[in-house]
């Protein structure tokens, strides 16, 4: 038997949602809420997972990874961790969750990243972070049909990085972010939400066409701002009017937006796919304000640093 505990951090996006999709490039920061991923290995050819964050736990024979029903990016993680190993093993998983599950804070790219760092350790595999990205990315790509590799890129490396889709290295800004997540406990789905941008913009792309092409400058300039130590306030609330006229918002969203702004926030902004989820306010000067402004209104508000710490055994 071999035990193994891996950990990796949720995320928000800063900057480049839905845009990201399109090739341009995402600001994205790793967040010190993370998912712990336990395993061991078993010797009756039986895989059996539980989590936290699932009412269900599900069993089954190895023989069933492609087709049993449930935890699909734990199943795919675990496909390809064993095509990586070149060997297969009955497994007990156990995840323990510190990130609401479809709510825009990468909950699935670090349980994906994480379970397949825990295979390839309880199965005497090393695997590299640059390798871990990219089967993490596979994980998310086979499961939804389409990802940008955002989320597994900043789950897996941590801190604060900017994100070119075409390129295979990230840029990493030193920076750490004090944000404040106001989570609409909505959850929605990434790949519906993806795929009405692709409607959208099929149906008049004269409109959204320059739509995406300006979050993405904002993205550049934010990037340049950060780097400079000037305020990013005003580029998030542009970028937010962008993501509201491409539909992703919500009322809830939006309400949650303008409550953080009227509470001092220098700027606030949907993150991630929308359409529920989670928002982040940047409000150095008034987090405690904003929170309490975000509960006030029925929801949920927690503060949220940056950690370096990208994926990791624990
Ligand atoms: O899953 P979320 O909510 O973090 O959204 C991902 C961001 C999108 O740009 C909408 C999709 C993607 O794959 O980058």
């Amino acid at each position: 038997m071999s035990m193994v505990t891996v950990s990796a951090p949720g995320k928000v996006i800063l900057f480049g949602e839905h845009a990201v999709v399109y090739g341009r490039p995402s600001l994205v920061s790793a967040i010190d809420r993370r998912i712990y991923v336990s395993l061991e290995t078993r010797d009756d050819n039986k895989i059996a997972i539980s989590s936290n964050a699932e009412p269900r736990d599900l069993s089954f024979p190895v023989g069933e990874l492609r087709t049993a029903d449930g935890f699909p990016y734990i199943r795919k993680a675990v496909e390809l961790a064993f095509e990586r190993t070149g060997r297969e093993s009955g497994l007990d998983i156990e995840i323990s969750s510190e990130i609401p599950p479809a709510s825009g804070l990468g909950s699935s790219a670090s349980v994906s990243v994480a379970t397949i760092m825990a295979v390839c350790g309880a199965l005497g595999t090393e695997i590299s972070k640059e390798e871990l990205a990219k089967l993490g990315h596979r994980v998310e790509f086979e499961v939804q049909g389409a990802a940008s590799p955002t989320d597994t890129a900043v789950t897996t490396f941590g801190g604060v990085l900017f994100v070119e889709p075409e390129k295979e290295e990230h840029q990493r800004i030193d920076v750490s972010l004090p944000l404040v997540v106001g989570y609409t406990g909505i959850e929605r789905s990434t790949g519906a939400l993806v795929e009405n941008v692709r409607a959208l913009k099929e149906k008049s792309p004269e409109i959204v066409d320059p739509i995406i092409e300006n979050i993405g400058r904002i993205t550049v300039e934010a990037k340049y701002r950060i780097e400079n130590g000037e305020d990013i306030g005003e580029l998030m609330n542009t970028n937010h009017g962008l993501l509201v006229e491409l539909g992703v918002s919500s009322p809830e969203l939006d309400s949650l937006v303008k409550a953080a702004l009227d509470a001092g926030a220098r700027g606030a902004k949907i993150t991630g796919a929308g359409g529920g989820g989670c928002m982040i306010a940047y409000a150095p000067d008034s987090r405690e304000a904003v929170a309490n402004a975000i509960e006030k209104l029925g929801f949920r508000a927690f503060d949220s640093a940056t950690t370096s710490e990208g994926v990791a055994v624990e």
